[in-house]
């Protein structure tokens, strides 16, 4: 655990040289770098890491709500808050003590959070890098209240891309899409992977479990695969939206896209003592290796 900015985060490394970091604001994943030394992941040159906001890249986690709804802060409290380690589920060591390749994080309602969403929960986080350099994320929500409680849930993922022209997303096609541009209007995508050329914000509904992120300019492909969660978020602000956000810059549009693994369309909802697990995977090939796709 080291500090940063006073905010504590957790560096991962795997046997291979992969490398994560984790700020327990938020549980936000900060950073994920390939054994060369490559950032996969967008951070915004005008990204503030300091609380009470989340900061602006990186897989800042959306709970107990997805999306701008009632009372409750946008996207969900968890991104804003300052998670635990959970030291009762102790991280796997590998041989070398100084190189976790895993943390646990956890995450129960403060009182202040009880007074705008009266459940009580309890979050457990494990973010791990895989041998073989993939990034996974397993979130754990269970109901230790004596009343059922719905949630929608994602993992808002800031992937680095070369040049948004020049990405394009393979596995959504033909699947129906709710419009968050037109008041939420369902409409249905042509047989075409998907490209970039405006703004975008997107859930595209009951997708597969297993879609990839192809970049061209970069020769990259970042797979995605998902458990537990139904859908998938596409969101890209273009020109005129950046202008409006103060943590990002004007033309950094060009260099990021979300695409979120996401319980959007339908809250889940447990009953008491009930848990849902949600788990997100990527990892990285090299284009050359995916010309099947
Ligand atoms: C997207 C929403 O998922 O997240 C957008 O659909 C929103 O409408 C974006 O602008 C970023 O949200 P925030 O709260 O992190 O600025």
């Amino acid at each position: 655990v080291r500090d940063w900015n006073g905010v504590e985060q957790v560096v991962l490394r795997s046997p291979r040289g992969d490398y994560a970091r984790v700020s327990l604001h938020g549980g936000q994943v900060v950073s994920w770098r390939n054994d060369r030394g490559e950032e996969l992941l967008f951070t915004s040159s005008k990204a503030v890491f300091k609380p009470p906001k989340a900061m602006r890249g990186g897989i800042p986690i959306c709970f107990p709500q997805f999306g701008n709804c009632g009372t409750l802060e946008r996207h969900g409290f968890a991104r804003n808050r300052i998670w635990a380690l959970d030291e009762e589920h102790p991280p796997l060591n590998h041989n070398d003590n100084s190189s976790k390749a895993s943390v646990d994080l956890i995450l129960k309602p403060s009182e202040d959070d009880l007074k705008c969403w009266p459940h009580c929960f309890e979050f457990l986080l494990r973010v791990s890098l895989s041998k073989n350099g993939g990034l996974s994320l397993v979130s754990r929500v269970r109901n230790v209240n004596g009343k059922p409680f719905s949630f929608s849930f994602a993992y808002h993922t800031y992937l680095s891309v070369s040049d948004i022209s020049e990405v394009r997303i393979e596995g959504l096609e033909t699947l129906d899409y709710l419009d968050n541009l037109i008041q939420r209007k369902r409409f249905t995508e042509q047989g075409d992977a998907i490209t970039f050329e405006s703004e975008v914000d997107r859930v595209y509904v009951s997708s597969p479990n297993v879609i990839a992120v192809l970049d061209h300019e970069k020769k990259r492909t970042v797979v995605i695969r998902k458990e537990g969660l139904p859908d998938i978020v596409v969101w890209n602000p273009w020109e005129k939206k950046s202008k409006t956000m103060v943590d990002f810059g004007d033309e950094e549009y060009k260099q990021m896209l979300c695409v979120d693994a996401a319980a959007a369309e339908r809250p889940i909802t447990l009953k008491p003592g009930e848990e849902w697990t949600g788990k997100l995977e990527l990892s990285e090939v090299p284009s050359t290796n995916c010309s099947g796709h």
